[in-house]
């Protein structure tokens, strides 16, 4: 998503005259859009400061300027405090006030001292968005589109409900428009983001309130949306329609990103995540039952307060259970203001490093065996640019595989059907199987 804001906050300083640059240095403005998700993420911004006030520095040596700003979670997270530790930051904004840049530009520009902006603003930032028409950085092949923000879940270790705010929704008729933007400009592929993206319920054009399910079937009638994808989903809002929808709409690629942090029921209480591994690994069966080649990726936090041996055995029995073709791991991290950074039982960090280099080494075996068993299916692959090497061009596999064939650039753009030739470590070679495009 911050991908998607960072493109966005160039959209809306365009019209003031800031176009983006390849790299600080010589820049006018530089302006770091920051996440809190972990404690890693959240020093890199500090370091990465420390570097820019040089540069800034050295600008103001030549009598320049370089505006600093802070945007994304870590500025929403910190506010004032961030000013404190870093006093050379001219700006410091939320994810929910990117629209109100051109204006905290101008008064950065006037004033001495720094702007700050960490509202929750009544008014919807997407309508002072420019339209996807005017887009400085003019999507490609693939393309994200923000459906919803922010989460009313609470898990007990995440900063996500204090940075994004309270769950919202677009709604659907904003969503359609910018879709069809995208597609008449070239886009194929489109990906819907939320931090809880499957919590979706945006006002529909025809004045009900619209459920993902509903919303893809919609998208999926767009002219030239070849492929729809959504991410990040929470097993406990995956309701029937969305479920069948992986089975009725062809544009949902069978590929599905679904968080369970734990496979043990104490842990999963803990976490307050309201649903247990049971009730997991069957959504798991009535999705498969809903699309027989779906598969799954997932989040898996080890050494959360409290976790056992065998707690963090129940983690790779799940695992075993469903077979993921790809997940994401991560140490406990405690952010400060969540109800897991004071509980008892905090796990020592050795503790988390063996468990994590345990379950990175199952999830690596799954997802090579997966990438494996590909070799030798014919699948589509929508292609999105050149490859590395001369004549190869790349793209994408229902699965979010990257695949490379030897191709012309003229396929680029296009959904061709592949025969998987070999599998490598992180990508798929292919050969061109026929010269039809897909159905
Ligand atoms: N520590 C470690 N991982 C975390 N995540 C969220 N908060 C934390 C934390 N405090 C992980 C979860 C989530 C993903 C985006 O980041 O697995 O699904
Ligand atoms: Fe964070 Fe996701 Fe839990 Fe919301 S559902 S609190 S975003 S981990």
């Amino acid at each position: 998503m911050n991908v998607y804001d960072s493109a966005r906050m160039a959209d809306v300083l365009a019209p003031v005259g800031y176009a983006p640059a390849d790299r600080p240095e010589g820049a006018d403005m530089v302006i770091l859009n920051t996440c809190h998700i972990r404690d890693r993420a959240a020093e890199k911004v500090f370091s990465e400061l420390g570097r820019l006030r040089l540069l800034k520095a050295e600008r103001e040596a030549q009598s320049g300027r370089m505006i600093l700003a802070v945007a994304g979670c870590v500025a929403q997270a910190e506010g004032e405090m961030l000013l404190a530790r870093a006093p050379f930051v001219d700006i410091v904004l939320g994810p929910q006030t990117y629209h109100r840049l051109p204006e905290m530009v101008a008064r950065a520009a006037r004033a001495a001292g720094a702007v700050i902006d960490t509202d929750f603003p009544v008014e919807q930032k997407f309508d002072f968005l420019p339209a996807a028409a005017s887009r400085q950085t003019p999507d490609g092949i693939t393309a994200f589109l923000t459906v919803q923000e922010g989460c009313d879940k609470f898990c007990s270790f995440c900063v996500v409900p204090y940075t994004r705010g309270a769950e919202a929704s677009r709604p659907a008729a904003s969503v359609l428009a910018e879709a069809r933007l995208m597609a008449a400009q070239g886009v194929r592929e489109i990906t819907l983001l939320g931090q809880n993206v499957n919590a979706y319920h945006g006002e529909g054009p025809d004045g009900r309130s619209w459920g993902l399910a509903r919303l893809l079937e919609a998208l999926a009638a767009i002219p030239g949306v070849a492929r729809l994808r959504y991410t990040t989903s929470h097993p406990r809002d995956m309701d029937a329609a969305l479920v069948a929808a992986h089975g009725s709409l062809p544009a949902l690629m069978p590929f599905l990103h679904l968080p369970v942090q734990s496979g043990s029921d104490r842990m999963l209480r803990a976490m307050n995540r309201g649903h247990d591994a049971a009730s997991y690994l069957d959504l798991v069966a009535r999705l498969r039952a809903a699309r027989r080649d779906i598969a799954l990726s997932s989040d898996f936090i080890v050494g959360h307060p409290g976790e056992t041996e065998a707690d963090f055995d129940a983690t790779l029995g799940l695992v075993r259970a469903v077979g993921f073709a790809q997940c994401f791991t991560f140490k406990y991290s405690p952010r400060p203001g969540t109800p897991a950074a004071v509980l008892a039982g905090q796990v020592p960090e050795p503790v988390k490093d063996e468990r994590l280099q345990r379950l990175q080494a199952l999830i690596r075996e799954q997802q090579d065996s997966f990438n494996a068993g590909c070799v030798g299916l014919e699948l589509p692959v929508l292609f999105t640019g050149r490859g590395r090497k001369p004549g190869q061009i790349s793209g994408r596999s229902p699965y979010l595989q990257a695949v490379h064939v030897q191709g012309g650039a003229h396929l680029i753009g296009t959904e061709r059907m592949v025969t998987i030739e070999a599998s490598l470590t992180n990508s798929l070679n292919a050969t061109l199987s026929r010269e039809r495009a897909c159905a």
